[in-house]
């Protein structure tokens, strides 16, 4: 007998696993009551439900667990606390459906990576992956399932704070870390129980908010949205991004919880996404103030119908979802869609096979700062510093230096270096540049440290101390910058720059005559233009995580030789925002002789540094660019190529760029726009043929009748080590 039961058993488990996870997300919306189907369309934060309507749902978590209520929640956290929840899904409520937990793992659970714009200066996606990789490592021993990452909005405007999330200004360089960092989260199999489901966002636009105020209006056209906004979502999605936000903002009148062309036309019917959708914090709520719902019920209709699956934290769904699909204002195949996109991502995830593969406390203990993740920390920080300037070779430092004075608000700051978003971050696990420094010289240098002024305040009281400092010392570095909760979300600044009485302190520091180095930790450009007029040598170091005192001492000390390459251009004053490399040529570009062209009458048109930028301790040399052929037909391929040669004296890696221009086009197109590139270690004296290819992919863009084509033209090619200093080349396209 009990072999009889056996048999049935493995024939059973068998069957089971021959099913297709379609059929099984089938199976189980076919005993779900129309309740339950609502509760899995329901996210609540950290163990309460909170929200608008708070009256009805607001019941402790496990009572929802236990009735089918919810089907996510966010910010719970640790392999104990959700095994706890998960227990009550699947083992007390009536179909067992397992929790999916949700988090903003950002850059970092509790080892803290740099932020996101940092790392996208390393212009590395394979680093960025593996950096995704080990984030996911981290957070899924600690019972996390998902993360809401990565933020792929495109930011053309350093005064929207949500900057330092991205990946900067460029579709072409955001699409590839969508893409790194989706593939990094996700692994090559979701179902593993060290991946988490990538959830990108916001969907879409959000990086347009006008006047760069967080949450503001966006409205820009159909062309620019494809071209610009939507094409790092479109590449992660083309990945198997698992889930995506819908944005806050609205898109020419549409908010997106609402937008059935943006959640349903162009995400399922064009791009073939058949994950889910979840609303940001009370996003479906806020289509009230937006004025497109008279009332919480009318805005989950509206977005559901749009195409919204979850909804987080509005209370709409679990309030108004099922009396809407009574009363026959949201049809039943419209709900059993969303709830079908849910449980296919939870089985996609291996929930419904082990719902407590997240949840093992050992695992947990041996993967939260290991040593290998702490590695992976300092080689991501070092890859992501930019040196902004170094003239006449001040950098790098002499290890032998007998004082040194560094100074500044963020020298000695434990907290800052985490940036935005630190998630389970620890200030304590921060190596602080001062720090580093010591770290680095040990006993034979005496390393004095002086706070100078605050970030913000006014006081000019320390600076006196600081001075001192610095006149008795070989040396200053400079530590100045931004805290770390003046970037992030509802972090929008009107100026940028820094903040307080910074930039005097910097000016007193450099009338010292001794030699000034300025490390900059911040979360978007800063117009610095006084610095890099005056002060010798600037980093730029962004929020580097937990080792960035140790990786910026490798940098001014030269054992890391610097390579990143800005993502985003800076302004020389915030009244040329937005400012951005891809702008188009105008009727009248600017033409000095020429009083009726396009420029400012007080400042110049070009930024302080244009995207692409950063400098290395060696020199790279260009050859002329040579072309397979000049003339192509619009099916077909060239190749580009040049030599580059480290020119200078130290090994040393470049990120070699290339750009393109389509001279005259049905619609006008950018005067550049990066197309490829490439990153190469060169030893000191030594050359290398970089050679790439552009493809009709390549050269396509959206024309006049918004069909995404190659038109056949004269096109200008640039290759160089930025996004100005370029070599360039002409070919044409022909029919
Ligand atoms: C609001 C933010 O806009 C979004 O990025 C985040 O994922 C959610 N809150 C959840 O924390």
């Amino acid at each position: 007998m009990k072999k009889f039961i056996l048999f049935f058993l493995v024939c059973s488990i068998s069957f089971a696993q021959k099913k297709t996870i379609e059929q099984r997300v089938d199976s189980v919306l076919a005993l779900m009551t129309l309740d339950e189907k609502v509760g899995q369309l329901v996210q609540y934060s950290g163990g309460w439900a909170t929200g608008t309507e708070t009256e009805k749902s607001n019941e402790g978590s496990d009572a929802l667990i236990l009735k089918g209520k919810v089907g996510s929640f966010l910010n719970v956290v640790g392999a104990e606390a959700t095994k706890k929840m998960q227990k009550i899904a699947v083992e007390q409520s009536r179909l067992k459906i397992p929790l999916i937990f949700g988090l903003d793992v950002i850059h970092g659970f509790r080892a803290t990576f740099p932020i996101p714009l940092a790392e996208a200066s390393s212009w590395n996606p394979a680093l960025v992956e593996k950096s995704a990789r080990w984030q996911a490592i981290e957070a899924s021993s600690a019972g996390i399932h998902w993360t809401f990452n990565p933020m792929v909005d495109i930011a053309r405007d350093p005064r929207w704070g949500r900057i330092m999330e991205g990946s900067g200004e460029d579709p072409y360089l955001g699409s590839l870390m969508a893409v790194a960092r989706v593939k990094g989260y996700q692994g090559n199999d979701l179902s593993a129980n060290n991946t988490i489901a990538a959830c990108i966002k916001h969907f879409a636009g959000y990086g347009g908010a006008e006047g760069g105020r967080d949450y503001n209006t966006v409205d820009f056209s159909e062309r620019t949205f494809r071209e610009v906004y939507l094409r790092p979502f479109k590449a992660a999605v083309e990945a198997g991004a698992a889930t995506l936000m819908a944005s806050f903002n609205e898109i020419g009148g549409v908010p997106s919880s609402a937008n059935k062309f943006l959640l349903t036309k162009i995400l399922r019917g064009e791009w073939k996404f058949d994950g889910f959708v979840v609303s940001d914090w009370n996003s479906i709520g806020e289509l009230i103030p937006h004025g497109v719902a008279k009332d919480l019920k009318h805005a989950g209709e509206l977005a559901i119908k749009a195409g919204l699956d979850m909804d987080m934290e509005a209370n709409s769904y679990y309030n108004h979802l099922a009396d809407l699909v009574k009363e026959g204002k949201v049809s039943p195949q419209i709900l059993d869609e969303s709830v079908r996109r849910v449980l296919r991502i939870k089985f996609r995830l291996g929930l419904f096979d082990d719902p407590y593969k997240y949840c093992d406390v050992e695992r947990e203990k041996k993967s939260i700062m290991s040593k290998e993740i702490i590695q992976a920390t300092l080689q991501s920080a070092r890859e992501s510093i930019v040196l902004l300037k170094n003239e006449n070779k001040f950098l790098p430092l002499k290890k032998d230096l007998k004082k040194i004075a560094v100074v500044g608000p963020l020298a000695n700051s434990k907290d800052n270096p985490l940036g935005g978003w630190d998630q389970q971050g620890n200030p304590k696990n921060v190596v602080t540049v001062l720090d580093g420094i010591k770290n680095k010289l040990g006993e034979n240098t005496e390393i004095n440290y002086e706070e100078g002024c605050t970030i913000e305040g006014n006081e000019k009281d320390g600076f006196g101390k600081a001075i001192n400092l610095v006149k008795t010392s070989d040396i200053a570095i400079v530590v100045v910058g931004e805290s770390r909760n003046m970037s992030g979300e509802a972090s929008s600044r009107a100026t940028l720059d820094l903040p307080g009485v910074q930039e005097s302190f910097v000016e007193e520091i450099q009338k010292t005559g001794r030699p000034v180095i300025v490390i900059l930790m911040n979360g978007r450009p800063l117009t610095i233009t006084w610095i890099q007029q005056n002060v010798s040598a600037v980093i730029e170091s962004w929020y580097l995580g937990i080792q960035t005192g140790n990786a910026i001492a490798d940098v001014l000390f030269g054992d890391y030789n610097p390579s990143g390459k800005l993502p985003v251009t800076f302004p020389r004053y915030v009244g040329q925002v937005p400012i951005y490399y891809n702008h188009k040529n105008t009727g009248r570009p600017y033409d000095p002789k020429n009083h009726y062209t396009s420029y400012y009458m007080d400042l110049e048109n070009t930024p302080l540094y244009p995207f692409g930028y950063g400098l290395s301790y060696t020199t790279f040399s260009y050859s002329d660019i040579f072309l397979s052929k000049n003339k192509i037909k619009k099916d077909e391929s060239l190749t580009v190529s040049v030599e580059v040669k480290n020119s200078g004296t130290q090994d040393g890696t470049e990120v070699v760029q290339l750009y393109i221009r389509d001279l005259v086009g049905s619609v006008t197109r950018p005067v550049k726009e990066l197309k490829d590139f490439t990153k190469i270690f060169l030893k000191a004296g030594e050359s290398k043929k970089v050679e790439f290819t552009i493809t009709p992919e390549k050269l396509k863009f959206y024309d006049i009748n918004m069909n995404f084509v190659v038109e056949p033209g004269d096109f200008k090619v640039f290759v160089g080590t930025n996004s100005v200093d370029v070599k360039e080349a002409l070919f044409t396209v022909v029919d």
